[in-house]
């Protein structure tokens, strides 16, 4: 029986673990404040992220608000966001039944990040 060819079944290991890598399916534990900005890059962004400003031509009557503004971070508590969330408010669709408490809890940690990273006087 000839010896495994080592060469290649390592290449083939090595496709599988970098094609793991590129779709994100590799199970390596990464911190909060990087999954909640992979879930607001699904769910969010495509209404409050950059070019939200046009969003108000889209027909939305009350235009998703930029959801780092100090004002709005301020008036809101966790709680509030977790409802808003959880049921949607006006336009804006519930996400109950899309992300589970983990993933909301993410996107807490990225959302007070953008707050922090807000220049004063902006
Ligand atoms: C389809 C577009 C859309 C998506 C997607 C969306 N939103 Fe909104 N969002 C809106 C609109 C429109 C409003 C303004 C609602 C209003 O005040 O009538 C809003 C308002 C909000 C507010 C402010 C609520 C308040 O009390 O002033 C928060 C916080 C918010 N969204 C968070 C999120 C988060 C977090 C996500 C992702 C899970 C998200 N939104 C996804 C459209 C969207």
């Amino acid at each position: 029986m000839p010896p495994p060819d080592t060469t290649r079944t390592g290449g083939w290991l090595f496709a599988l673990v970098a094609a793991w890598g590129l779709f994100g399916c590799a199970r390596e534990p990464k911190p909060p404040l990087e999954r909640g900005a992979g879930v607001f890059q699904r769910s969010c962004a495509s209404c409050h992220g950059v070019g939200r400003e046009q969003k108000v031509a889209l027909g939305f009557k009350v235009a998703p608000p930029d959801l780092a503004e100090p004002a709005l971070q301020a008036r809101l508590g966790d709680a509030d966001f977790r409802r808003v969330i959880r049921e949607g408010k006006g336009q804006m669709p519930p996400f109950g039944k899309m992300l589970d408490d983990a993933e909301v809890s993410d996107l807490l940690v990225y959302l007070r990040s953008l707050a922090r990273s807000t220049p004063p006087g902006r």
